[in-house]
């Protein structure tokens, strides 16, 4: 075995080590050779040895290295050293996270990161924490919390009697959510197209102005980090306006939330406390190695009554705080163990820093953008960028040779109809050497064309 794991770990931190100083994408030769990998399943095997180095082989080559300081697609985040040794301690430890009897170890790494977490964000103490996969799963399971809150109040058993003849249930949602948040209502019965959508202002903030009245009986799903410009929802101010009717209000903040740990940001998520539910990754901007979603819920009992289950073989509460009686899964990865790793290893300061850089980077962005004379869309608050070339053509020309081109990588988006570069800074490496090298390539890639 030692010489395996030997031969893994050295694969691996090769891959770490060089990451930072390759082509950021994928190229055609390592895309073509995963046709290695593709046959019949022979019927004799191989040894292990020989398994861990095809995959090393052909897959490092074909991983795009998202890990990179210069990597600004999507909202990625990078993984810090310690949560990738905790995440092989963690493998290495192999628990099914559903039980705290079974595996107190991992249940408390998730008991104190969720305690830590909470008060790190500013967020209500007594609220339950469930460990998932993303926000996707995040934003599903807080809603299930919501769904049976809405339901029950309105005396009516949703997990029993399920949404065939309920009383009816408004949904109130930015025009601007994101696309996933659709799939959680879908999958939650809720369907897509059953929804109120508000309409934005400039930066893709719900705007008040058009805000619905609030049937009795609803759900308000709004957004701490828009997706294309960082925007926060006027939060507090929509907690404040449904008040007093049966109500829950969700707050999407699959990468925003985090700024809620900085005292240089927090302000953007004012009065976000006052929410029922809210929903993030670790994953993006706490830098946790995929997958780690993480869903908070200011009235467990509704999240427990959505979640947990019971069978005759299966420890009661009593043994503890049983990780999967908020979770969808019984059995999971003990994700709770990076995540602690991180903010161990952080603390308070380093995690409020981590977010000040980011957006510190961000910010320097759309300054060189501006005095290179292109134009930012976005007012930049956070860790997002929106930057036009001018025609579509030429933007998507220009994203293509900067992605060829290696040095740094950027996706593309269409905001407020027109298509642009967005850039988001999220990972623990980005500094401000990495955001002037990634500007001089595109600025040169831009004038060239
Ligand atoms: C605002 C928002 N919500 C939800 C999601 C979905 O998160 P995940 O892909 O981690 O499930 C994302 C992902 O980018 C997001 O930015």
């Amino acid at each position: 075995m030692k010489d395996l794991y030997q031969q893994a770990f050295t694969h691996a931190t090769n891959f770490i080590k060089e990451a930072n100083h390759q082509a950021i994408q994928v190229n055609e030769n390592a895309r073509e050779n995963l046709q290695n990998l593709d046959f019949e399943l022979p019927e004799q095997g191989v040894s292990a040895t020989e398994v861990i180095n095809e995959l090393h082989q052909w897959v490092s080559p074909a991983t795009m290295k998202m890990g990179s300081p210069r990597f600004f697609g999507f909202v990625i985040g990078g993984a810090y050293p310690v949560s990738v040794a905790s995440n092989w301690l963690g493998t290495a430890w192999d628990q099914n996270t559903g039980l705290e009897k079974t595996t107190p170890g991992v249940a408390m790494l998730e008991k104190v990161s969720a305690k830590w977490m909470l008060k790190l964000l500013g967020l209500p103490e007594d609220s339950a924490t469930a460990f998932v996969t993303g926000a996707t799963v995040a934003n599903f399971t807080a809603l299930a919390a919501a769904r049976n809150q809405v339901f029950s109040r309105a005396g009516w058993d949703v997990e029993s009697d399920g949404l065939i003849g309920a009383p009816d249930v408004q949904i109130i949602i930015s025009e601007e959510s994101h696309p996933t948040v659709y799939k959680s209502l879908a999958m939650l019965g809720f369907g897509r197209n059953r929804v109120t959508k508000v309409p934005t202002d400039e930066q893709g903030r719900m705007d008040l102005k058009y805000f619905p009245d609030v049937a009795e009986n609803s759900i308000i799903i709004t957004q701490a980090g828009n997706i294309n410009s960082g925007a926060f929802d006027p939060i507090g101010d929509i907690c404040e306006r449904v008040k007093g009717k049966n109500t829950w209000v969700h707050v999407d903040g699959a990468f925003g939330l985090w700024a809620m740990a900085s005292t240089q940001y927090k302000h953007l998520g004012q009065g976000i406390e006052q929410a029922d539910s809210w929903a993030t990754d670790a994953h993006k901007w706490l830098n946790v190695p995929y997958d780690s979603g993480l869903a908070f819920v200011k009235n467990q009992h509704a999240l427990k009554a959505a979640m947990a289950i019971k069978a005759s073989y299966l420890p009661t509460e009593d043994a503890g705080r049983n990780p999967s009686d908020y979770t969808p899964e019984l059995s999971r990865r003990a994700r709770g163990i990076d995540v602690y790793a991180v903010l161990r290893h952080l603390g308070r300061q380093g995690v409020a820093e981590l977010v000040e850089r980011c957006c510190a980077c961000a910010k320097r962005f759309a300054d060189l953008f501006s005095e290179a004379g292109y134009e930012v869309l976005n007012e930049v608050i956070l860790n997002q960028v929106v930057v036009c070339f001018g025609s579509e053509e030429k933007n998507l020309q220009i994203m293509d040779a900067v992605q060829k081109e290696g040095t740094c990588w950027v996706g593309q988006t269409i905001w407020k109809d027109r298509l642009a570069m967005r850039i988001s800074v999220s990972n623990w490496q980005t500094d401000f050497a990495a955001v002037d090298e990634s500007f001089a390539v595109i600025k040169n890639i831009a004038k060239s064309m």
